[in-house]
């Protein structure tokens, strides 16, 4: 289905000041405190931090963070705390949030199509040396715009076939093995490394989806006919929603070796990942005010041309939820199924879950909504003026757990 979306400039994130912050103080008491009328986007700085530090564990090679999922500086020094020291950037704005803020980051520019301006103050500016690509015209573009640099590395994106994954990424980016094939081997006349990648879509359920994908590489390797330097298996780890307990993170490691293994790369190969979803989903929950309850739907202050685009007709995702009464008690009673509706005028502005809510939700009542760490606070837009929002730091657990990522005192309960 094809949803219209007319974004506008947005109103940036207000930060709470740092005085309202309180150790120790999880979600319920700061809806309690702040009494929110606007969406109050909660981080969990210790959750992000816990999230890279156990992926860069497991994962055998260099985990690039891909900024566009969530690229709140806040979310970006967690990261870092937690040891991740790569980032995937895919606009010359996150290469350069990110230079900005680490000058000892590594940064990868791994959108295929980018303009020529971009390529070159990445390079030039940024000291951005591996560019990806998916047509020779683009590699036309970058042995140009960094007049003909030697130190170049050139990663190959190859297209796959659509996969299971929950958001399809096949069909805009990516070469045909053939085509990736012949750029593999004109890459490795110009780059100091050459490098081969794809990415099998996102929230991707299913570890063999990764090992299928390597055995494409592998035929795409031997028609090349030249080694390669690195090998980047993509974004595309999964995280928990109500209905969707994904494998856990091991899991997925361990497609990736028994992959990676067949292939026979030498032992110099570094091999990537480009996480987004994974790193920084179950970090951040925004908590919504009942503005309204009308035949069964709730009206709340926050929609699909806001934090909950991803809620939306376009993916349909479900949310956890939990409700937060003013008095801050809690509901024991039964629990029905509501359909969201965001602020605005736009009846497209619709998020039809079910969420499980006390069936006695109701106008001024809280909302806090989990897992929006990852294409949330990203995707706002200034559309018919409901952008207010403020941020705010939390110190409990996400609503959910993914298995495999967070150590026990921080799992949800
Ligand atoms: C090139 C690239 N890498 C990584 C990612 C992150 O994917 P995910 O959030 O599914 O891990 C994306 C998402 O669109 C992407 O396009």
């Amino acid at each position: 289905m094809n949803v219209v979306r007319y974004r506008s400039a947005v109103a940036p994130l207000r930060h709470a000041p740092r005085s309202r912050h309180r150790a120790g103080r999880g979600i319920v008491e700061t809806v309690l405190a702040e009494r929110p009328d606007e969406p109050m986007h909660c981080l969990r700085p210790h959750v992000f931090a816990a999230s890279a530090e156990r992926f860069t564990k497991a994962f055998p090679g260099d985990v690039l963070y891909a900024v566009k999922c969530n690229p709140e500086p806040a979310v970006l020094r967690a990261l870092w705390q937690g040891g991740l020291r790569h980032f995937d950037a895919a606009s010359l704005a996150e290469v350069r949030l990110v230079r900005g803020m680490f000058p000892d980051a590594v940064i990868h520019f791994m959108h295929p199509v980018k303009t020529r301006s971009a390529i070159r103050t990445a390079y030039v500016q940024h000291r951005v040396r591996d560019f990806v690509l998916d047509t020779p015209d683009e590699l036309a573009k970058i042995l140009e715009e960094t007049g003909d640099a030697r130190d170049l590395g050139l990663v190959v994106r190859l297209a796959l076939p659509k996969g299971n994954a929950v958001y399809d990424l096949s069909g805009k980016f990516g070469a045909s093995p053939s085509d990736a094939a012949a750029l593999l081997r004109t890459c490795r006349r110009f780059a100091a490394r050459v490098g081969l990648s794809f990415h099998v879509g996102s929230q991707c359920l299913e570890p063999e989806a990764y090992e299928r994908a390597l055995a494409l590489a592998g035929e795409v390797l031997d028609m090349a006919g030249v080694a390669i330097d690195l090998l980047d298996v993509g974004g595309g780890f999964p995280v928990s929603y109500p209905d969707e307990v994904p494998p856990p993170l091991d899991d997925f490691i361990a497609a990736i070796a028994r992959g990676v293994r067949k292939l026979g790369l030498p032992p110099s190969c570094r091999l990537w990942s480009e996480p987004g979803r994974a790193l920084v989903a179950p970090g951040q929950s925004v908590v919504v005010r009942v503005i309204a309850r009308k035949n069964g739907a709730l009206y709340v202050n926050d929609g699909v041309y806001g934090a909950l685009s991803d809620a939306g007709p376009a993916v349909g995702f479900r949310f956890p939820v939990r409700l937060i009464l003013a008095d801050g008690s809690d509901h024991a009673g039964e629990l029905r199924a509501f359909e969201f509706f965001g602020p605005t005028c736009d009846s497209a502005d619709r998020m039809k879950g079910p969420f499980l809510l006390p069936a006695d939700a109701q106008e001024g009542d809280w909302i806090e909504i989990g897992q929006l760490g990852a294409y949330g606070t990203a995707l706002r837009t200034g559309f018919n003026g409901f952008d207010q929002a403020f941020l705010v730091e939390v110190d409990d657990r996400p609503l959910l757990e993914t298995p495999g990522y967070l150590p026990a005192a921080m799992r949800a309960a």
